[in-house]
């Protein structure tokens, strides 16, 4: 049985270090996809690619099947969220895509995502990709041994509501482990000073999702897509972290 405080599996140095080790090739496959992305691919190529690195390092998916998803990757482009389905759809020049991807190495997960900007995006979309990096960042640093849960939250909305943008409510990061989504969730917004205190062992998903409108969101017909319900561009960070009895663990970290 794992120790558990709080209802939060604290995991042994070694389990960290395969965490760590899961972490750093699901990075590896990650930067590779950012780098590849193009305007005139479409998301399901994307997907392929995705599939073919993961297969490469002989890591298994953890999101094809999860609750029936269909892909490998979730691709969300522009005012997609997060969830985005791969297919058809044909990026092009100036478009945000979001490309959030899992996997399994020796029984433990790794979760993580990036946004990036494709050829020459607008202003707006270029501050809203540097916002929610900072963000994911001010809310990594708040993730230290003897902090409250929420601190990581109060962090990431103050870095974004500061700069005028709106954080998803409606979706949170979450505790991770031998499962993608463990106790507790990791809201990227109210005030600091509540929840669980954090202890090393702890293990992270936090994973801002910012709009440049209001932060309410829509589930697509697809049911899996999730787009901002007033159309405006969305962008999300994520990384797996562990917490440490000095600064945080970033386990998906080239
Ligand atoms: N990264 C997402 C999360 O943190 C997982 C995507 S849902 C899936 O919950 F269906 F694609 F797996
Ligand atoms: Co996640």
């Amino acid at each position: 049985m794992p120790a558990v405080e709080q209802g939060i599996i604290i995991k042994s140095a070694q389990e960290i270090a395969l965490m760590r080790t899961a972490g750093k090739l699901l990075a590896e496959v990650l930067a590779l996809l950012a780098a590849r992305v193009r305007p005139g691919m479409t998301t399901a190529e994307l997907d392929a690619l995705a599939a073919k690195e993961l297969e490469a390092r002989r890591v298994t998916p953890s999101f094809l099947g999860y609750r029936g998803y269909p892909a490998h990757i979730c691709v969300s482009v522009n005012e997609e969220v997060v969830h985005g389905i791969p297919g058809k759809r044909v990026m092009k020049d100036g478009d945000v895509i979001s490309i959030d991807a899992g996997l399994v190495y020796k029984g433990f997960q790794a979760d993580a995502a990036v946004t990036v900007g494709l050829g020459k995006v607008s202003p707006v979309a270029e501050r809203l990709i540097e916002t929610t990096r900072q963000a994911i960042a001010a809310g990594i640093a708040a993730a230290r041994g003897g902090a409250r849960l929420s601190d990581i939250s109060a962090a990431v909305q103050e870095t974004v509501e500061h700069r005028g943008f709106a954080v998803v409510r409606e979706y949170v990061g979450h505790g991770i482990g031998r499962n993608m989504h463990e106790e507790p969730q990791v809201p990227n917004f109210g005030p600091p000073g509540r929840g669980p205190l954090l202890r090393p062992g702890m293990a992270l998903a936090i994973e801002p999702m910012v709009n440049v409108g209001d932060w309410r969101t829509v589930v697509g017909p697809d049911n899996w897509t999730v787009s901002t319900a007033d159309g405006s561009l969305s962008a999300h960070f994520e990384h797996s972290i562990a917490i440490t009895e000095g600064d945080p663990d970033i386990l998906t970290a080239l």
